[in-house]
């Protein structure tokens, strides 16, 4: 329970504002319905990890929901990289697949960037092949931006936080997230322009530079790394971490936590994230809108 004094505290619903975004894929798919199109994902899991096949059925279950052509393909772990990059091929050349999703991470054998890079450009709603990520570095708006990133700048710009002249600190310097994000908020763009810092393992007086954060975003995988100390009066705090925690009591055995110690870091903030419930629904919403887009762009000429 939060205490006195923490009334102003925002709770940053990412479940409302992520059927904001699917309300407005439901929209564009009734209107490329009209044209005898449906927006169609393949989306490939390698091995049996058990959290990446949770996002996989997750993403699957959505598309379904929404009416979007879903094709799940599970390969095993052991599969070469020819075939997995052969398998992409055929999603490449197959019209109905609008978007292809390489579940990560992959199995050590296998190099990512070259998996990534067999992926079409047009078909990447992942967002990272290098020409997508060199089109967002270049704020060219053609391109895909990443889902986690997409989400996280959503989720500010839903909740009316002026990102604009903002000091941002991300922690976590992944493609997939932080330096991704990095690229997004300081475009010169609506819901950007602001002053970025990248934080990481190996930067020094961590805390000092966390705490001059007016939005601080957690992506480094490490359960309730961020504490109270680490945050600024008043800041906002967007928590991309998804850690499972071991309990018994709960009903799967564990237990979802974020990479910020939510309660004692909450009370002192403008707003924040929870986990479950934050950035992750906002992820699966935005791989639908990146889906959508794609279908816009390859078939309906838009
Ligand atoms: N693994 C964790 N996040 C992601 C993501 O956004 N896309 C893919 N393909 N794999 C992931």
């Amino acid at each position: 329970m939060l205490e006195e004094g923490t009334l102003s505290m925002e709770l940053i619903d990412g479940k409302e504002i992520a059927e904001k975004v699917l309300e407005e894929c439901r929209r564009d798919i009734a209107h490329l319905a009209e044209s005898g199109i449906k927006p169609g994902l393949a989306v490939i899991l390698v091995g049996d990890n058990a959290a990446s096949r949770t996002y996989v059925n997750a993403k699957d279950r959505k598309c379904r929901e929404l009416g979007i052509h879903s094709v799940k393909l599970e390969l095993d772990a052991a599969v070469s990289q020819e075939e997995l990059i052969a398998t992409i091929e055929e999603c490449n050349r197959d019209d109905e697949i609008d978007g292809i999703l390489v579940q990560m991470p992959l199995p050590e054998h296998i190099d990512e960037s070259k998996v990534v890079e067999a992926i079409l450009p047009s078909k990447d709603v992942d967002g990272f092949h290098p020409v997508n990520v060199a089109k967002m570095a270049m704020e060219d708006a053609s391109g895909f931006v990443p889902c986690t990133p997409l989400g996280c700048q959503r989720l500010l710009t839903e909740s009316g936080v002026e990102i604009e002249g903002a000091n941002v600190v991300i922690l976590g310097r992944s493609m997939i997230v932080g330096k991704s994000l990095a690229l997004l908020l300081m475009q010169r763009a609506e819901g950007a322009n602001a002053t970025v810092t990248v934080a990481h393992s190996r930067t020094k007086n961590l805390s000092k530079i966390t705490r001059r954060a007016d939005i601080l975003v957690a992506a480094i995988g490490r359960p309730r790394f961020v504490k109270a100390e680490d945050v600024k009066d008043g800041a906002v705090v967007i928590d991309v971490g998804i850690n499972r925690i071991d309990d018994p009591e709960a009903k799967r055995g564990y237990r979802l936590v974020g990479d910020v110690d939510f309660d004692a870091v909450a009370p002192k903030t403008k707003a924040i994230t929870p986990v479950p419930g934050g950035v992750g629904v906002m992820t699966i919403a935005m791989l639908m809108a990146n889906t959508v887009k794609s279908a816009r762009l390859r078939r309906a000429g838009d």
